[in-house]
């Protein structure tokens, strides 16, 4: 009797887990995957070719920008705002889907909360060291974090707040009230491109 109710009891607790972790499961898209930091001197063929890849996405993502953010300043500072919050995450997920990978950007001192780095990027990200670092994923994937420093066109949205034209210190301060990416100097450190690559090119 005793027994017959502990078998209740159990597979009442079974139920009642495998209920609670289904409804649960979070929207994750991918697996968690574990990552190892590799030193550029000991790149295999396999992650020099991930590498040569993550380079071209990482360029393409940034001529792409330059470009826009080139054309759009041509018309003020505040009209090239949307090039940077608008454009800058359309030409990340259209470049990641083009070279197959995952691209985008981010910074220790950011302007929008969302470009947070990628896990495995974090503690690189916070060392604020500009010397470009790779990392080996367990089942043979790839990621890159490349500098990105400042040239003398972005501070007008990156500079000295005093040196920013009002409108565009206005803008910032509208749309982003959490705003660490100002007081930037042209060559600064900014902050980074990082590319995920996949095992299989
Ligand atoms: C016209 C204003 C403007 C100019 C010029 C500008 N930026 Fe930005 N930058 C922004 C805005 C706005 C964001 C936030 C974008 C978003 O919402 O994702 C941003 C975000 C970034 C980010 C992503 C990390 C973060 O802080 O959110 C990097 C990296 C960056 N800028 C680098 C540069 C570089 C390098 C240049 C020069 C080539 C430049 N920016 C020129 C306005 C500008």
């Amino acid at each position: 009797m005793k027994s017959q109710t502990l078998l209740m009891w159990t597979k009442l607790g079974l139920g009642v887990f495998l209920l609670s972790s289904a409804c649960s499961r979070s929207p994750k898209a991918e697996p968690a995957i574990l990552w190892k930091s590799l030193a550029a001197a000991d790149l295999n063929a396999q992650q020099a070719a991930q590498q040569t890849k993550a380079e071209q996405a990482r360029d393409g993502l940034g001529k792409a920008l330059l470009a826009e953010l080139t054309a759009a300043l041509e018309q003020g500072a505040v009209h090239a705002i949307t090039v940077c919050s608008e454009r800058a995450p359309a030409l990340a997920e259209e470049k990641s889907k083009a070279f197959a990978v995952r691209v985008g950007r981010t910074s220790l001192s950011l302007r929008n909360p969302d470009n947070g780095a990628p896990e495995w990027a974090k503690q690189h990200v916070g060392a604020g060291q500009a010397a470009p670092a790779y990392f080996g994923g367990a089942g043979g994937e790839f990621a890159a974090l490349y500098p990105i420093r400042l040239m003398p066109q972005c501070l007008q949205c990156h500079g000295k707040v005093d040196d920013l034209a009002p409108e565009v210190r206005d803008v910032l301060a509208k749309n982003y009230p959490q705003d660490r990416a100002t007081g930037f100097a042209a060559g600064d450190l900014r902050g980074w491109f990082w590319v995920e690559v996949p095992a299989k090119l």
